[in-house]
């Protein structure tokens, strides 16, 4: 066996493909840091804003940091009225995620600073990422269903409200606004995952913030990473019912269906986000949907899953029938998975370029050898 064989491992799984100090996960022990704090602390008490910062700057924001931090976020939220108006002309068949992905490339034309890559230009452009992508997503969103986007408001709501407000038109009720906080602070990272590794490839080559960002909403849309929260809800609706699940999953074992929401690179005896979320529902479930089918569905499933195949729900499952009952687009749930994450990729393309070497691995040659020209 040579070197080039030793080293090789199907899906880089097990590789250590660089340094970070953003965030570590332990799957023996179910742990999930960023920046040494528990996700299960983040998720509780840390606003979208306070975890956004973190993730971005390594310490917690002191009361003025944030407030400052908040402010530039907010006078940031708003979009190009050029770029909303070419949003509002994208095909209506596009997906969501797409949508997303074109808008924050027209945006990056229009950016102050894109041509200037300075770690602190880096940061100011994370910032104004991150404050524009929920009215980028929102203006396609409206656009489909002819409906206006709503005017951006100030900082009487936090980003997570905002983002809501900007989907839905209203500001949510409190309940609504800190469940999905949370899972906007669960989704703003979780390390080397495909669609972060992407950005710092993208990125590793000297190119642009704006373009690793790019890179990693299309990596993220792909249903084994980010996409597996709109096809989790699809497979909800598709059984329908709880009395539906066992015959179901019978014939979608079967027929050797992927089953969305279940399973994980990184965890293979659960997903710590997937039983955080599952434990901080019942408040939510009582107030919003005392007599909806999902969570019966989803638990079900999750026990017969846990108990056929030896699976365990990851994190996409449980958001996907918690936005269900926010009466959330199903083909928006990605784009708010990015709209969290945009968080966790700006930090790793800051941290990347602070240190940066080319990303650049070797292949494992499996096609034909050195052969005569006889055209
Ligand atoms: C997340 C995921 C891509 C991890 O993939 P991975 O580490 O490469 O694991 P594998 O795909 O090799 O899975 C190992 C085995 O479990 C099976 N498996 C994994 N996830 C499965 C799922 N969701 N449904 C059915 N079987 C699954 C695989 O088919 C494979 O079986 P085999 O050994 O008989 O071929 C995979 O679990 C998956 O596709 N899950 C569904 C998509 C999803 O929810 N993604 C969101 C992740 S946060």
């Amino acid at each position: 066996m040579n070197a080039a064989t030793v080293a090789y491992s199907p899906g880089l799984e097990g590789v250590i493909a660089g340094t970070t100090k953003i965030c570590t996960i332990n799957p023996e022990t179910q742990t999930l840091l960023y920046r040494g704090y528990d996700i299960q602390d983040l998720m509780q008490y840390a606003s979208f804003e306070q975890t956004a910062y973190l993730l971005l700057y390594g310490e917690l924001p002191t009361p003025n940091e944030l407030d400052l931090f908040t402010q530039t976020l907010v006078a940031e939220r708003g979009i190009r009225p050029e770029v909303a108006s070419i949003i509002a002309g994208f095909p209506k068949d596009a997906h969501p995620m797409d949508a997303l992905k074109a808008g924050l490339a027209l945006e990056a034309l229009y950016d102050p600073e894109k041509n200037v890559h300075t770690n602190e230009t880096n940061i100011r452009k994370a910032i104004r990422i991150i404050a524009k992508m929920p009215a980028l997503t929102a203006a396609f969103s409206h656009a489909k269903a002819g409906t206006s986007l709503p005017p951006v408001l100030g900082a009487e709501l936090n980003h997570a409200e905002h983002t809501l407000y900007m989907l839905q038109g209203q500001k949510p009720d409190a309940l609504t606004a800190k469940v999905f906080n949370s899972t906007l602070v669960i989704y703003a990272e979780h390390s080397f995952n495909a669609s972060t590794f992407s950005a710092r490839v993208t990125t590793s080559t000297l190119s642009d913030i704006h373009s690793g960002v790019l890179a990693a909403i299309g990596a993220l849309k792909g249903p084994l990473h980010g996409g597996a929260n709109e096809q989790a809800m699809l497979t909800f609706l598709e059984i329908g019912s709880p009395e539906n699940v066992d015959a179901w999953l019978e014939t979608a074992l079967t027929e050797k269906r992927k089953i969305m929401g279940f399973g994980h690179r990184a965890y293979k005896n659960g997903d710590p986000r997937a039983k955080l979320l599952r434990e901080m529902r019942a408040e939510f479930i009582t107030a919003k949907g005392a007599n909806s089918p999902w969570p019966a569905i989803a638990d079900r499933l999750e026990a017969l899953m846990t108990e056929k195949k030896g699976l365990f729900p990851n994190v996409d499952y449980p958001i996907a029938y918690l936005y269900y009952m926010m009466n959330i687009p199903t083909e928006v749930y990605t784009p708010i998975f990015a709209i969290g994450r945009s968080a966790g990729w700006t930090a790793h393309v800051v941290e990347q370029l602070a240190n940066n070497r080319l990303i650049r691995p070797k292949a494992l040659y499996e096609g034909h050898p050195q052969r005569p020209w006889n055209g």
